[in-house]
């Protein structure tokens, strides 16, 4: 069983959405586990359609003036379970740091929703061979104050900021050795054997690759996770 996570990001009008909604109902997952995290004015569509559904982003506040945020106790009060925290386009378009992630993190594990925390270097910082430097101190950073029951239900996704929506891959090598630098800097600090999917440009033609990856507890799709022909090919190659 793989996590398979489907990042909508802001598109689908809502005729689109209404289409793509009753394509997904017929989609066979194989027994993986689905999570779809729309837009959220969308979230409510895929809770009634039974759904495992997560949000793609939450507010660092707990309640209040905060116009256009959605809070973590709003979306558990929906049925939302996950919720993508720290994801490259939040971190670069929204200014998000690392404290107002870990400031996410805490409210969402508060309100019993699991956060799936993106890391990832970029080109200049792969390049420059600092690609565990730079995640080291996201980890740090979203980490802050965490107890290992709270680490226990946490996802990490691995997702290179070049190879997002590039069409560009790391290699099979490249992969294992982020993910299981990842695996044992968590295993070290809090005993937790942490769950990590692969995130950038995967599609129905590269899983063959990334799926051979050892210890890769899924994928978490961004540009194919709209088509849901691409993601058929891709489910039966798993
Ligand atoms: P992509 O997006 O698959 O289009 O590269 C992945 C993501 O941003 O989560």
């Amino acid at each position: 069983m793989k996590y398979i996570v489907l990042n909508h990001k802001m598109n689908m009008d809502y005729k689109t959405m209404k289409i793509y909604l009753e394509q997904l109902k017929k989609l066979d997952t194989k027994g993986n586990k689905l999570i779809v995290c729309p837009s959220d004015i969308y979230l409510t569509n895929f809770l009634e359609a039974q759904f495992i559904v997560g949000s793609q982003n939450a507010s660092s506040n707990k309640d209040g003036a905060y116009t256009g945020e959605v809070s973590a106790a709003q979306l558990r009060s929906l049925g939302v379970k996950y919720t993508l925290v720290g994801h490259s386009e939040r971190r670069k378009y929204f200014k998000e740091s690392n404290q107002e992630i870990n400031k996410k993190i805490r409210l969402l594990l508060l309100n019993k929703i699991k956060p799936i925390l993106c890391v990832g270097e970029s080109l200049n910082e792969k390049n420059s061979d600092s690609t565990k430097e730079v995640i080291f101190k996201q980890l740090k950073g979203a980490f802050d104050k965490l107890s290992k029951k709270n680490v226990d239900n946490l996802i990490i996704a691995y997702e290179p900021v070049w190879a997002i929506g590039s069409g560009n891959i790391p290699t099979k090598e490249e992969i294992e050795t982020v993910i299981s630098y990842i695996k044992d800097l968590i295993f070290q600090n809090f005993n937790v054997n942490i769950k990590i999917l692969y995130g950038g440009s995967v599609n129905e033609k590269n899983i063959d690759i990334i799926n051979q990856v050892q210890g890769l507890d899924g994928y978490l799709l961004g540009t194919v996770s709209l088509d849901i022909e691409k993601m058929r090919v891709l489910i039966d190659k798993l």
